[in-house]
């Protein structure tokens, strides 16, 4: 397969080491400093475009690609209310996207477990969630698209809780996400139910980003060549 990364920062060349290993190979490279090499003659080179950007740039590149028929995969996290623009063009264009918040296959069963585990509690209101993320100091977005996630899955599964805020203090039906930065953390989630006798915590924690990488790769191979609208539970059959 051939990947165009668009987004070639700490992920884009995780992402190369990854699609390297598996026989795959990297036609494009694009960076903020030669964005004017995204065009649709490079895109036609290649299968499937693996976007990693930032929440600035990420429409803006993921509607160029779409709109000149190519498939994405795309982990730029912080313009969730975008996304649905974005899916209404790969639909219109009949081109393959795919979204994800986070792409380790580790961090996806932990999407089931925290969705189980807001479920099961939904009748016992004295357990009370809160939930912390820790991110490197570079990111620039938070909470980070994975906890907005985790929160979603939440208010989804437990109709006690109705949105969520960035703080440390759940207040009513608002769940709070508390994001910290610190030197050097890949990213680490952790959610809390308490009550006055237990508390039940689930965390998940990444050692690096190579499991993001693989997954965007696996992603990828999935997409190539397929129309429409897929998730990372398409990708694992979960
Ligand atoms: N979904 C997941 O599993 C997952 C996992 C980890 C991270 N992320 C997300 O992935 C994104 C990238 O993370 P990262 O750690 O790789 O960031 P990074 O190291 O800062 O890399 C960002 C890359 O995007 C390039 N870029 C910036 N503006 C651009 C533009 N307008 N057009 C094209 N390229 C542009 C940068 O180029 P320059 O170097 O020239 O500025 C750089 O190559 C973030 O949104 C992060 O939250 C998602």
């Amino acid at each position: 397969m051939k990947i165009a990364l668009v987004g070639y920062g700490k992920m884009g060349q995780a992402i190369e080491r990854q699609a390297l290993k598996r026989g795959h190979s990297v036609v494009l490279r694009i960076t903020s400093k030669n964005r004017d090499e995204l065009t649709v003659a490079a895109l036609q080179r290649a299968d499937v475009v693996i976007e990693f950007t930032n929440p600035e740039a990420a429409f803006h590149n993921v509607s160029f690609c779409l709109n000149a028929g190519a498939s994405v995969v795309c982990g730029s996290t912080g313009w969730n209310a975008q996304i649905p623009e974005v899916e209404a063009m790969a639909n219109a264009n009949n081109s393959g996207f795919l979204w994800a918040s986070n792409f380790s296959v580790g961090v996806n069963v932990f999407f089931e477990i925290n969705s189980l585990l807001a479920k099961l509690l939904a009748p016992h209101s004295e357990y009370r969630p809160t939930m912390q993320e820790i991110h490197h100091l570079q990111k620039k977005d938070a909470p980070s698209g994975t906890a907005i996630s985790l929160a979603e899955q939440i208010i989804d599964s437990n109709s006690r809780y109705s949105s969520w805020h960035l703080g440390n203090k759940t207040i009513d039906d608002r769940l709070a996400i508390e994001a910290l930065r610190e030197e050097n953390v890949p990213g680490t989630h952790e959610i809390r139910w308490e009550s006055e006798v237990d508390e039940i915590a689930i965390t998940h924690t990444a050692k690096n980003r190579d499991g993001f990488a693989l997954g965007a790769v696996l992603a990828a191979e999935f997409l190539n060549g397929k129309q429409g609208i897929f998730r990372m539970k398409d990708v694992l059959g979960i």
